[in-house]
């Protein structure tokens, strides 16, 4: 991959299309790729899911991977993503969602997810409604909530679904998603510029993808690297 259509760096370049490319959630993705198994082989209906732990670990990328998995060619039709930043108002849930959550669901696929990002931001009244979606819901629709705080969804809502935690990333992990990365393209880093990036991360995947994004700036600003060949090689060719 070179980049987004300018040729330029977006992080979004980055983020895994299937399970296989998230790295350090060995036991989410275990438990994501037996459910998507059995989808496959026609055995079950998913149960709702909620993924919890902080920001820019993977929650959002491991959704979609998952969804896409499931869903097939049926993604881009059967798959509806609600960020905080979209009307998620009790109108548009109990007006919008809930009836489309009864529907049978498009032809040729399985069953529709809707993917609630940011579900602590959920108003309690939404949450109420959205419980009851879920039960009515079921065999055709399909619930995936990400939060950073557990604490801020209803006993409710948790008790009606797989509760999967992402955790901070070990730093062999790190290094060799960054290492994905930089081979991914025709770039190359210092080892102690790649130990300092692990180190600063934190554990937190998009952190060190932002310093290393950076760190190439920087080194192309003064004649080094060159980013047009940058590339994740986090994303498996599709099988
Ligand atoms: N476990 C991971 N493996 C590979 N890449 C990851 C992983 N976690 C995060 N990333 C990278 O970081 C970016 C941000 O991750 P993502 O959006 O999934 O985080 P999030 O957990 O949903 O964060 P938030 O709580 O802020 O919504 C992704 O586009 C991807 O490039
Ligand atoms: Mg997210």
């Amino acid at each position: 991959m070179n980049g987004g259509p300018s040729g330029r760096i977006s992080m979004e370049d980055f983020r895994p299309k299937f399970l296989s490319g998230i790295v350090g959630q060995d036991a989410v993705v275990t438990r994501l790729q037996g459910l998507a198994n059995g989808v496959q082989s026609g055995r079950i209906v998913p149960p709702n899911l909620l993924l919890h732990g902080p920001p820019g670990i993977g929650k959002t990328t491991a959704a979609r991977a998952f969804a896409r998995e499931v869903l097939g060619e049926q993604f881009d039709n059967s798959f509806y993503q609600l960020r905080a930043s979209d009307d998620r108002g009790i109108g548009v849930v109990r007006d919008g969602i809930i009836p489309l959550s009864r529907q049978p669901p498009k032809r040729g696929a399985p069953f529709r997810v809707f993917f609630f990002d940011e579900a602590d931001a959920l108003e309690p009244p939404v949450q109420s409604a959205l419980r009851s979606a879920m039960e009515e819901g079921w065999g055709t629709t399909v619930f995936i909530l990400a939060c950073n705080d557990l604490g801020l969804i209803s006993a409710p809502m948790r008790s009606r679904c797989m509760i999967l935690e992402f955790r901070l990333v070990p730093a062999q992990e790190m290094r060799r998603l960054l290492t994905q990365v930089v081979t991914g393209g025709s770039l190359s880093i210092e080892g102690p510029l790649m130990d300092s990036i692990v180190e600063r991360s934190e554990g937190i995947p998009r952190e060190a993808i932002k310093l290393l994004v950076e760190t190439i700036g920087r080194s192309t600003a003064s004649g080094g690297a060159q980013p047009s060949q940058v590339g994740p090689g986090s994303e498996p060719p599709p099988s």
